[in-house]
């Protein structure tokens, strides 16, 4: 037996949130990707989580709360992140901050760390199923650890071998790239995770914020570890051309490259970064079907969502074509 999915009806949202209340685990749809989500205020139902997803050990995972949910008995919220709540909640943005010190969200959802990732989702089915639920949902990408993010319900079908997992159906996620991480448990910010809330726009409210990402020394997200993101099949990046038993992912007009390749998926024909980034794990995953050796990948801008597009698509080149454990 596999997952099922559900259509998202009033009965079958309200049977999901009982479900979650009971502790266990529902699949459901967000505006970035799909979420495998528990009650993060119960450590046996968060562990569910842990082995659906065979991870090789434990990651810190986000809580997932309502619009308008009172957020400061589980978390220190200071001004920055006042604003920064007002501002972008709900919405792709995951805040980092410092537990408080008698949180009822479990050690398990941060992984042992004194700090807890948390979010308010702007999808309207996943806001039904958290006011429903009615306490934060802890809830990674609901793909097997290693695995591409799933941005429809048939991927998530597809990842994760649990039998009888719910899976809310709610069609192809707009944004379809993991939300951008800020973390603010600290008095520097630093950012975690490259998503379509650009830096540029989080500088604009704080100031200079440091990139991780770009100071390889201090990893402290595992999310944003270089093995990551990982199609069975190589990768090979800004390619202006296509070889041998290669799939093309196209950027814009792919200019007679077609014919030289197995198989072709265009992120965005016009070159539309905003497309691109909700077509780009559909395309790893459809290219990901053993008819080619490999996979070129024409150059995506490195601008606005452009970042992170590359971000991902670096990770998913860099850990490609490899097996054996990895998160
Ligand atoms: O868009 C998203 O964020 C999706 C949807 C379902 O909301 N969720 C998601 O969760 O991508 P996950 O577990 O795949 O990624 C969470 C990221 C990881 O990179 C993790 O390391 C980081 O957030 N993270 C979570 N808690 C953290 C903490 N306390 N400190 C540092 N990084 C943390
Ligand atoms: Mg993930």
């Amino acid at each position: 037996m596999s997952p099922k999915i559900l259509q998202p009806t009033s009965a079958n949202i309200a049977d999901c949130a009982e479900i979650l209340r009971g502790g266990g685990l529902v699949a459901f749809p967000t505006e970035t990707v799909y979420g495998l989500g528990a009650d993060a205020t119960n450590e046996q139902a968060v562990a569910g989580i842990y082995a659906a997803k065979g991870r090789p050990r434990f990651n810190p995972l986000i809580a997932h709360v309502a619009p308008g949910m009172e957020i400061d008995e589980f978390v220190v919220v200071d001004a920055r992140a006042r604003t920064l709540m007002e501002m972008y909640w709900p919405g792709p943005l995951t805040l980092v901050l410092k537990r408080t010190p008698n949180s009822p969200l479990t050690l398990l959802s941060s992984a042992g760390l004194d700090s807890q990732a948390i979010r308010c989702p702007s999808h309207e089915i996943a806001q039904s199923l958290l006011v429903l639920a009615g306490r934060p949902i802890a809830a990674p990408s609901a793909n097997r650890s290693g695995g591409v993010s799933p941005t429809t319900p048939v991927h998530v079908v597809e990842s994760l071998d649990v039998a009888g997992l719910p899976v809310l159906a709610g069609g192809k996620c707009t944004v379809g790239l993991e939300s951008t991480v800020l973390d603010l448990s600290e008095r520097e910010p630093v950012l975690l995770r490259h998503g379509a809330i650009l830096k540029e726009e989080l500088e604009d409210v704080l100031g200079v914020i440091r990139d991780s990402l770009v100071d390889e020394n201090h990893p402290k997200s595992p999310g944003q570890l270089l093995r990551h993101y990982a199609p069975s099949l190589p990768i090979r990046l800004n390619a202006d051309d296509v070889r041998d038993g290669e799939a093309l992912i196209g950027f814009g007009p792919v200019l007679g490259l077609e014919h030289k390749a197995t198989e072709v998926f265009n992120l965005s024909e016009t070159g539309d970064l905003v497309q691109a980034a909700a077509n780009l794990f559909a395309a790893l995953r459809a290219l990901d079907n053993g008819k080619s050796k490999g996979i070129a990948v024409m150059p995506v801008p490195n601008v606005g969502l452009g970042v992170a597009i590359n971000d991902r698509l670096h990770r998913a080149a860099t850990d490609s074509g490899q097996s054996g454990p990895h998160m």
